[in-house]
C-alpha cells in the first residue's frame, strides 16, 4: 500500500490544489481508487446544497473495516495497530497488532450479532478510553450497525436525550473508568439514563475498574461472558457486511446554537476516503511513525484521527486512557518518550494548561522521537504555539494547526507538515479538494486578501455532513440556509495578505470551552431547571486556559439564604443535566437582563461586560430598561 496521493512539496500542493478545483471528481476518484471496494462507484458526486442532498461514490459497495483491518493483514499483520497507555503509568500498557485487532473486532461483532444486532441498528457506546472502545466502534461498523459514541463526561440526562433521539437498541459501556485519581461510575450513569429509554433492551458491560454495579437480569450482560460464548462456538470470523457508499456509518451528537444537540450523520465511503487522505497529508505520515492523538473517542477528533484515519492508512495509533496532568504535568512527555511517538496531535487548551505548570515538567524528557506536532479544536494563541514549537518540538518539528468540525468529518484547513508554510495561530491553507470562501453579513463573497468575514465552503468534500439524524430540515436550516448555495461553518475568519486563514472563533451562540463545543441555549436550559431560577443568559469570556469560560447571568426568584450556596446548587444542576464540562465558571445574580422592546436579550452587552469591557457598550437606549445595564456592570463577578 502506498499513498500515491501524498503531497510532498509546495509546488505539488499548488498544482494538486488547482486540479482539485478544476476537476474535483477526477481528483477524488484518483484517491478513492486506492481503497478496497466490493464494487466501484457509478458516479463520483451528485450534490445540491439547497436540500441539501449530497452523495459521494454512489453505487459503490464497501465495508470500512475491511479497509482499516483486513487489507493490512497481508503486509502488516504483526505491526501494532493500537498501542494503549493506561491511566496509571505503573499498569501494563497493551499492544494490539493488526492481526489481533482484526480478530477481536470480528469476535466482538459476533457478540453483537448474538445479541440481536443487525445492519442499521443504532448502538450507543459510553466507555472509557480503553482498546475495547475502538473494538466496539469497529465491530459496529463491521456489521453495518450505526454507532453513536457519547463522551464519558456527559450526564445521564444527556445520554438519555441522545439514546432517545437515535432510538438505540443496545448500549455498550463499562463498569467504570479511570481518569487521573478519579473513578468514574459509567454503568451507574447508564442505569440512570436508561430509566427513560425503553428502546434499549440490552447493555453489554466491560470490566475495567470492577467497582460495584447493578446488573439487571434479562437486560445487562458482561462483555467477558459474551466473548466466552463466542469462543465456545469456535468460529471467530465475521464477514463484513457489504455497505452502500451512502449508508450511515455513525451518528455523533454535537451542540448548535439552539436547543438540544443534534446528531451529525456521516456515511461510509466519503468519510473513509477523506479521513485517510487528510491523515496521510496533514501529518505527512510515514511508515513506522507512531501517531498519538490525545483526544477522546467521544469527540470527532478521536473518531477520525485515533480510529478511522490512522487505521485505514495502516498506521500505529496510540490511545491514552488518562489525563495530561496525572500523576503530574509531564505525563504526555513521558508517553512520548516511552513509545517514541513521532506525531503528537493535541488541543490548545492542553498546551496552555501544561505551559502553566512551567518547564520543570519538560526538562529531562528526551522528546527526540517527535517529528510532527498538531493542534485542533479551538484557535491557538501565539504564545501557546511558540511554547509548543520551541519546548516540545525543540524548534525542529512543524506544527500543523488543523481547522475542522464535527460536521466536516475531517481536516479542511491546515498547513501540511513541513510541506506548506506554517504561521503561528493560522490554520493557513485549505487542503486540496476544499474550497473555502469568506462572505459578509449579506452573503456576498469577500474577494482579495487582508480581509475578514464569515467562513463558508462552496463545494462539497467527501465527508461533509449528510443530515442531522431524524431531522433533515434542521441540517438545512443550520448549515445551508444562512447563505444559499454555501455550507456555513458558524466560524469567523481572517485571510491575511498571503491568503492564509486564521479562524477567529464562532460567530453564533456556540461556546468553545477547553475545545468542547457547548451551546449557550443548552446551558441556559440547564440552569433554568433549578427551582430558584427565573431566567438566565449565558455568554463566553476569554479564559487563560480554557480558551473560553462560561459566564452566567441569573435572575433568582427569592432572596438567597447564601449566594454561594445558590451558586453551588446551580452548578450542580448543570452538571446533572449536561455534564461537568458545562459548569459555569462565573455566576452573577441580577434583577433583570438587558432586553430589546421585543424581548430579545442583548447578548452583545452581556458579552462585553463579561469580558470586562464596561466602557463602550454601544447604544443602550433601545433597551426596555436601560438602568439594568448599570446594575449588571456594578455587580460583575
Ligand atoms: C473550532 C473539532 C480555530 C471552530 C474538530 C469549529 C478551531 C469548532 C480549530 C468545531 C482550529 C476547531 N482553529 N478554531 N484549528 N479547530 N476549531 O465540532 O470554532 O468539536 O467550528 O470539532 O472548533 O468543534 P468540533
Amino acid at each position: 500500500m502506498s499513498y500515491s496521493y501524498q503531497i510532498r512539496s509546495l509546488e505539488q500542493y499548488q498544482a494538486v490544489y488547482q486540479q482539485s478545483v478544476q476537476d474535483p471528481e477526477g481528483f477524488w476518484e484518483g484517491i478513492a481508487k486506492t481503497f478496497q471496494w466490493h464494487k466501484k462507484w457509478d458516479k463520483v458526486l451528485d450534490w445540491d446544497f439547497t436540500g441539501p442532498d449530497i452523495k459521494w461514490f454512489q453505487g459503490a459497495k464497501l465495508n470500512i473495516t475491511e479497509n482499516c483491518l483486513d487489507r493490512h493483514l497481508a503486509e502488516r499483520a504483526n505491526q501494532p495497530a493500537i498501542i494503549w497507555e493506561p491511566n496509571d503509568p505503573e499498569d501494563h500498557y497493551r499492544v494490539l497488532t493488526y492481526k489481533e485487532l482484526h480478530f477481536k473486532v470480528c469476535q466482538f461483532a459476533n457478540v453483537l450479532k448474538n445479541n440481536g444486532v443487525k445492519k442499521g441498528d443504532r448502538i450507543c457506546i459510553y466507555m472509557p478510553m480503553v482498546p475495547e472502545l475502538a473494538i466496539a466502534v469497529l465491530a459496529c461498523a463491521r456489521l453495518g450497525a450505526i454507532h453513536s459514541v457519547v463522551f464519558g463526561g456527559f450526564s445521564a440526562q444527556s445520554i438519555a436525550d441522545r439514546i432517545q433521539d437515535a432510538q438505540c437498541s443496545l448500549v455498550i459501556t463499562a463498569d467504570g473508568g479511570y481518569r487521573g485519581n478519579k473513578e468514574i461510575p459509567l454503568k451507574n450513569v447508564i442505569d440512570d439514563a436508561l430509566v427513560r429509554c425503553p428502546s434499549v433492551t440490552r447493555v453489554i458491560v466491560l470490566t475495567r475498574t470492577r467497582m460495584a454495579v447493578s446488573m439487571i437480569k434479562g437486560r445487562d450482560v458482561w462483555w467477558e461472558d459474551e466473548i466466552k460464548k463466542i469462543e465456545t462456538q469456535g468460529n471467530p470470523d465475521c464477514p463484513a457486511e457489504v455497505m452502500d457508499a451512502e449508508d450511515t456509518l455513525f451518528i455523533l451528537y454535537t451542540s448548535g446554537s439552539t436547543g438540544k444537540p443534534k446528531g451529525v450523520v456521516h456515511t461510509c465511503a466519503g468519510y473513509m476516503v477523506f479521513t485517510n487522505y487528510t491523515f496521510v497529508n496533514t501529518f505527512q505520515y510515514q511508515r513506522g511513525d507512531l501517531h498519538f492523538c490525545t483526544a477522546d473517542i467521544g469527540w470527532i477528533t478521536g473518531h477520525s484521527y485515533i480510529v478511522y484515519g490512522p487505521l485505514s492508512a495502516g498506521a500505529t495509533t496510540v490511545m491514552f486512557e488518562g489525563i495530561p496532568t496525572w500523576p503530574d504535568a509531564g505525563r504526555f512527555w513521558d508517553v512520548v518518550d516511552k513509545f517514541k511517538i513521532s506525531i503528537l496531535y493535541t488541543a490548545p487548551t492542553a498546551i496552555r494548561s501544561l505551559m502553566g505548570f512551567g518547564l520543570d515538567y519538560v526538562k529531562g524528557k528526551d522528546l527526540g522521537s517527535l517529528r510532527i506536532l498538531g493542534t485542533v479544536g479551538e484557535p491557538i494563541n501565539e504564545e501557546a504555539w511558540h511554547w509548543y514549537h520551541e519546548h516540545i518540538g525543540k524548534g525542529r518539528c512543524p506544527v500543523v494547526d488543523t481547522w475542522w468540525q464535527t460536521e466536516t468529518g475531517g481536516i479542511l484547513i491546515s498547513n501540511l507538515a513541513g510541506v506548506t508554510p506554517q504561521k503561528p495561530a493560522h490554520a493557513t491553507l485549505p487542503l486540496p479538494g476544499v474550497q473555502p470562501i469568506l462572505v459578509d453579513e449579506k452573503g456576498e463573497e469577500i474577494h482579495g486578501n487582508s480581509v475578514s468575514g464569515n467562513l463558508c465552503i462552496r463545494f462539497p468534500w467527501p465527508s461533509i455532513i449528510r443530515t442531522t439524524y431524524g431531522d433533515h430540515e434542521r441540517c438545512r436550516v443550520n448549515y445551508f440556509a444562512t447563505y444559499p448555495g454555501l455550507y456555513f461553518t458558524g466560524d469567523g475568519a481572517l485571510r491575511d495578505q498571503d491568503g492564509n486563514y486564521r479562524i477567529t472563533g464562532r460567530v453564533d451562540d456556540v461556546l468553545n470551552v477547553s475545545g468542547h463545543r457547548i451551546g449557550t441555549a443548552e446551558i441556559e436550559n440547564a440552569i433554568n431547571m433549578h427551582t430558584g431560577v427565573v431566567e438566565s443568559a449565558v455568554v463566553g469570556y476569554p479564559h487563560d486556559i480554557k480558551g473560553q469560560g462560561i459566564y452566567a447571568y441569573v435572575i433568582f426568584s427569592s432572596s438567597h439564604v447564601d449566594e454561594n450556596l445558590s451558586r453551588r446548587d446551580i452548578i450542580q444542576t448543570v452538571a446533572r443535566i449536561i455534564g461537568p464540562i458545562a459548569k459555569p465558571d462565573k455566576i452573577q445574580f441580577v434583577s433583570g437582563l438587558p432586553k430589546t422592546r421585543s424581548g430579545k436579550i442583548m447578548r452583545r452587552i452581556l458579552r462585553k461586560i463579561a469580558e470586562g469591557e464596561t466602557q463602550n457598550l454601544g447604544d443602550t437606549s433601545t433597551l426596555l430598561d436601560p438602568s439594568v445595564v448599570e446594575e449588571i456592570k456594578n455587580g460583575k463577578v
